[in-house]
């Protein structure tokens, strides 16, 4: 169901929007004054009713992922924001630092204190300059207007936040490769447990939160957790509020927008995003983020044993309410929540190709799967591309992705294996036309 929302967003493309005059405009900062008028336990309490589901990926749930951490402990917390933004097709969090900086300070706050945290870090993606630039300002302007620091509000409690650069890997988005590379280490993923409740950043116990998660903490304890989680329409599955959804590819309108959960694809690819270029028929969608299988317009969802389930089956994916449970039930993955088109216009093994070079090159070798496999199945394409593939090699493909899911230390190996098994299963005669020389050799094939 389409409803667009503006709590993320409200000054979007204000004159001086990022400015700290304009968030307070809008109400800014009174949620965290709020929170500060609560026990920590209370606050965290708040934010499990709002259902937020983590918006960086994985889609756990932000207020449970809170009440891990310790509440009794001789050692400090912290609060480590994830803004690495890596994922291919993802540009949301960049939109909200530089856009809605405070909204995410005052997130920033909120989570904090709930978990007992007086530092934050927030770990951008060195790319971002003016991400990083308005961040850097707002820390400013919030800590001389009494927001940050050594006393908010006037209370004894202190907090500071720091931006902190990242070095431009993807794999430094995956949590612990973030704390390593924080910590001045090798940015390679560590092996959980221990998880970062109890050995975070510098083995303190840490919650590690993507930037838009983390900026919905704030809005949620300002409204309230439960009118929070209702502004979905997917609240019956614990999964609240609001979001940013991205469109970009092969769509007339590429973009951000905010609605509230429970969008349809069609709705976000047709509606938000106008629609294919050409008005061509749709060939496929990645639903968030490229780490995510692919879906092909025709399917049609079936599941069973689940009555919530039951207005939706028998009708096409694009149908289907945007959700972390509604699409991995139907064997999807809802990820980061930026959708990536592909309309006939695009050649799926050119695809792949492209995406499994990206992901060869970004691996950080510590797996054995993992960088063999990605690499692997990276030089079959370049053959298959090229003209040179056999249809043993094809499903080859198959095999290798298959043994790199759930057999790493992180996820990197599963989000580079999705897309390797969907797109060779649900597009195979476009593969088979390579391999059989129904389609010309194309020149990005490194053998061609
Ligand atoms: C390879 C890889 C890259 C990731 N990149 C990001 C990223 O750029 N931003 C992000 O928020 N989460 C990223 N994640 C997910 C994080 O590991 C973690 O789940 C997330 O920061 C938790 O925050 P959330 O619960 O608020 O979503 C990545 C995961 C993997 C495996």
């Amino acid at each position: 169901m389409l409803k667009r929302t503006d709590y993320l967003t409200k000054n979007y493309g204000k004159p001086d929007g990022w400015r700290l005059t304009a968030y307070e405009r809008i109400g800014g900062y009174l949620a965290a004054r709020k929170a500060l008028d609560m026990q920590p336990e209370a606050v965290v309490e708040e934010i499990k009713k709002a259902h937020i589901r983590g918006r960086g990926g994985a889609g756990f749930d932000c207020g449970v992922k809170m009440s891990f951490m310790p509440k009794v402990s001789d050692k400090p917390h912290y609060l480590v924001v994830n803004a690495d933004e890596g994922e291919p097709g993802t540009f949301k969090d960049r939109t909200l630092m530089e856009q809605n900086p405070h909204g995410l300070l005052e997130g920033c706050l909120v989570a904090a204190y709930a978990i007992r945290a007086h530092c934050v870090y927030i770990y951008v993606r060195d790319e971002l300059h003016l991400a990083k630039a308005r961040l850097s300002q707002a820390i400013e302007e919030a800590t001389a207007a009494g927001y940050l620091g050594t006393r908010p509000y006037g209370r004894p409690w202190r907090v500071e936040v720091f931006v902190h650069s990242g070095a431009g890997a993807y794999i430094c988005g995956e949590e612990t490769a973030l704390l390593n590379s924080l910590e001045g280490r090798r940015g390679q993923p560590r092996i959980k447990p221990p998880f970062p409740a109890q050995v975070g950043a510098f083995g303190c116990p840490t919650t590690v939160n993507n930037v838009e998660t983390i900026t919905a903490v704030g809005i949620a304890l300002g409204m309230g957790g439960d009118a929070f989680s209702q502004l979905s329409a997917l609240h019956h599955f614990n999964d609240g509020g609001m979001r940013l959804f991205g469109v970009s590819g092969h769509v007339k309108n590429p973009g951000i927008f905010e609605c509230a959960v429970g969008l349809t694809l069609r709705e976000l690819i047709y509606d938000l995003g106008g629609g294919t270029l050409g008005d061509r028929p749709l060939l496929g969608v990645i639903p968030g983020g490229s780490s995510c299988p692919v879906h092909r317009p025709d399917e049609i969802v079936n599941v069973v044993g689940d009555d919530r389930f039951a207005p939706y089956n028998g009708q096409s994916i694009l149908d289907l309410p945007l959700g972390v449970d509604t699409i991995r039930a139907v064997g999807g993955m809802f990820g980061t929540g930026c959708a990536m088109v592909l309309s006939d216009a695009a050649d799926p093994v050119l695809a792949l190709h492209n995406l499994m070079r990206f992901y060869a090159h970004e691996s950080c070798g510590q797996c054995t799967p993992c960088r063999e496999g990605c690499a692997w199945i990276a030089r079959i394409l370049d053959k298959i591309v090229g003209g040179k593939g056999s249809m043993a090699e094809l499903n080859l493909i198959h095999e290798i992705a298959s043994n790199i899911t759930g057999n790493t230390i992180c996820a990197f190996g599963d989000g580079a294996a999705m897309p390797a098994l969907s797109f060779v299963s649900k597009y195979r005669e476009y593969f088979e036309d390579y391999v059989l020389g129904r389609t010309a050799p194309h020149p990005r094939g490194l053998h061609a």
